[in-house]
């Protein structure tokens, strides 16, 4: 793992990291390291390794610790994405429920494959692990954040469609 170079966060960063350590004895600050990696990512697109090791320096923990929790949960981006993320499921259960359909689908639909973004930067496509939703398959998230169920070919579509129209895209 290379990590050349450190970013500078910004003042106002900084106080975002500040009043998420304050919520935890100073002998414990890298509790607060899932959520400044969230402010990292809301803030710049996505944690990079340069990032992490700054955020390691300030919560005064190694930067491979740091790393192992970026590396944990995919909802933490490594890489820039696109405007919409979307993470399907493709566990066992949800394998057996077209969870693996849904996700060629919508392959064939973008035009890219599993873990690519398309090349005007509106979708990058992922997989994901159980999302504790099982008997909804096929089920994927958007954004890390927005649930859907039941995905079928017809309901992916509407979803691309629903998306694209919202960013003001035919
Ligand atoms: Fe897909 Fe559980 S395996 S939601």
């Amino acid at each position: 793992m290379s990590t050349d170079t450190q970013v500078v966060f910004s003042d106002a960063t900084i106080r975002r990291f500040d009043r998420e350590v304050a919520k935890y004895p100073d002998e414990q600050r890298q509790s607060a390291v899932m959520a400044c990696l969230a402010i990292i990512q809301q803030e710049r697109g996505h944690v990079s390794l340069a990032a992490e090791a700054s955020l390691a320096e300030y919560l005064r923990m190694e930067t491979i610790a740091v790393h192992e929790v970026t590396t944990f949960y995919n909802m933490y981006n490594q890489q820039p994405v696109g405007r919409f993320k979307l993470n399907v499921c493709t566990n066992l259960p949800c394998q057996l429920r077209d969870g693996a359909h849904a996700l060629h689908h919508l392959e064939s639909r973008l035009g890219i494959s599993m873990g690519e973004t398309t090349a005007d930067g509106m979708f990058t496509l992922q997989q994901s692990e159980c999302l504790g939703a099982c008997a909804d398959s096929p089920v994927m998230l958007v954004n890390d954040r927005h649930m859907c169920s039941f995905m079928s070919n017809d309901k992916l579509d509407q979803l691309i469609e629903g998306l694209r129209a919202s960013e003001g895209q035919p």
